[in-house]
């Protein structure tokens, strides 16, 4: 039996579906390899946390017994994992203990809509932290869903190693479901040495990134967890890997996508869902009968790799058919298509970028080996950003007025795929020229190659505003810039 997915991969994959349902895992279960949920100090409606990042040497049961240099902002494994209901006030306190002299940070809170202050962006809304320092967050975000946090400062290296965090914000069911899991997932790029291998490489910047050279899922290679039988469970599925773009599906079990980005959606069958770096989605599974198993499975490659399996244990939640509800819905404002000014942003490659990517495109050709003078490798409407630590932000790529409604034309022109985020704003996808998209609102768009999507939002939200790629390697080689609304 062959799924559409197999097909959607585009290779003939010769493993059995009996194989994909039942991978051979023969791991121990890791009952939670994810961070503490962070405690939060309840202090009427707001929510204190401490957020220290530094450097935290451990094993993570995907490191296969080493101990690396992760650099964390808590105490055991990465993510941390900060829960909100709707309505409440964050006050996160960032300490940079990290211990590089003159490694700055900052913390971007990905995809909410918060007063430009506390985006978290260096020099642009805020000063970077420096060592020893610290400041503090303050917001409350407007719209439920799944989130997560990132420095803002050196990201290819923070991501590297493991500086982010998961952002919750509850209030969004409209029935309960039965169980609930956050998963993200995120290579590692762990050398021969045993060390970490360099984050940033040119050939990979010029092409699609330099990934990761173990797979994981909370830091643990296909963790397997157990879950309830015959039960709704909602996973929270996060792509925060600077790198990877997935195809992800559930192997062995029904499965409706609820929310992307975080924005609830209308219920859709999960047949698989190409997840660019930085995206998120919210996915309910009907559990296997008791001994069963579901996997969470990645079919962008040859052979499907399984990223993490609920195992189903105990009597049956639900007997009924499969019919998850839908969320609450989103107050993201509804654009005015008709009367929204557009506009046409075009992500293309330097000449240099284009040059290394031929260069690294040959067999045994070292790319390191040349004296590159630039890094600048990618660029938006033909302008670069050269500024890696955002010093010099230059003028913005367009001037917004706020409250109005635009379009913006994604116009990718290169051979490679970039999701593109937006801070501050949520975008409604419109459509692409290539492939059929369920109406849904997001923050990160992932456009392939020598693809157009079109998306629309109000500009309601006034400030300064970086939108760029979210493959970091490109994001720190130039496909970055910034809009601002007044
Ligand atoms: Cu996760 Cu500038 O973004
Ligand atoms: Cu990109």
């Amino acid at each position: 039996m062959f799924s559409r997915r197999q097909l959607i991969s585009g290779v003939a994959l010769t493993c059995t579906a009996a194989a994909i349902q039942r991978p051979t895992l023969g791991r121990a279960d890791y009952r939670s390899t994810l961070g503490p949920t962070v405690t939060p100090v309840a202090n009427g409606r707001t929510v204190e946390v401490a957020l220290e990042a530094a450097e935290r040497p451990q094993v993570f049961p995907c490191f296969g017994g080493r101990k690396l240099p992760v650099w964390t902002f808590q105490e055991g494994v990465p993510a941390p994992v900060i829960r909100l209901r709707l309505g409440e006030t964050l006050v996160a306190t960032l300490r940079n203990s990290l211990p590089r002299p003159g490694e700055l940070v900052t913390i971007h809170w990905h995809g909410i809509r918060l007063p430009n202050a506390q985006d978290g962006v260096p020099y642009l809304v805020q000063p970077p932290v420096e060592p020893g320092g610290s400041y503090t967050y303050r917001f409350t975000p407007p719209d439920t869903g799944t989130y997560f946090f990132h420095t803002h400062c050196n990201s290819v290296e923070h991501f590297g190693r493991g500086l982010y965090g998961i952002l919750i914000v509850e209030g969004d069911e409209t029935a309960p479901c039965d169980h609930e899991l956050v998963l993200a997932m995120k290579d590692w790029r762990i050398g021969d040495d045993g060390n970490f291998a360099p984050f940033y490489t040119s050939e990979g910047a010029a092409k699609s990134g330099t990934h990761g050279t173990v797979r994981s899922v909370n830091s643990a290679i296909s963790p397997r967890y157990t879950v309830p039988s015959s039960a709704d469970v909602r996973l929270r599925i996060l792509n925060v890997d600077p790198t990877r773009i997935a195809q992800i599906g559930i192997e062995g079990a029904e499965a409706a996508v609820v929310a992307i980005d975080g924005v609830p959606c209308p219920p859709f069958a999960l047949d698989t869902w190409r997840f660019g770096p930085a995206t998120r989605l919210d996915v309910i599974v009907r559990t296997p009968a008791d001994g069963g198993v579901a996997t969470l499975t990645d079919y962008f490659s040859a052979q499907p790799v399984p990223l993490a399996v609920l195992a189903s244990a105990g009597d049956a939640r639900r007997t009924g058919g499969f019919d998850p509800a839908p969320l609450r819905s989103s107050i993201v404002p509804e654009p005015d298509i008709a009367n929204a000014t557009h506009m046409n942003f075009t992500f293309s490659s330097t000449a240099t970028g284009a040059s290394v990517a031929e260069l690294a495109s040959i067999d045994g050709f070292d790319v390191g080996s040349l004296c590159l003078s630039s890094q600048t490798f990618w660029a938006i409407n033909k302008r670069s950003w050269v500024s890696k630590d955002h010093r010099n932000t230059g003028p913005p790529l367009a001037k917004l007025d706020r409250g109005k409604s635009y379009v913006f034309e994604l116009e990718n022109v290169t051979a490679q795929s970039h999701p593109i985020h937006i801070h501050g704003h949520t975008f409604k996808v419109l459509g692409s020229n290539k492939r059929k998209l369920p109406p849904h609102h997001a923050d990160t768009v992932l456009v392939g190659p020598r693809e157009r999507v079109d998306v629309a939002f109000v500009a309601d939200n006034p400030g300064n505003w970086m939108f760029h790629c979210h493959i970091l390697e490109h994001q720190e080689s130039g496909m970055m810039g910034y809009l601002t609304v007044t």
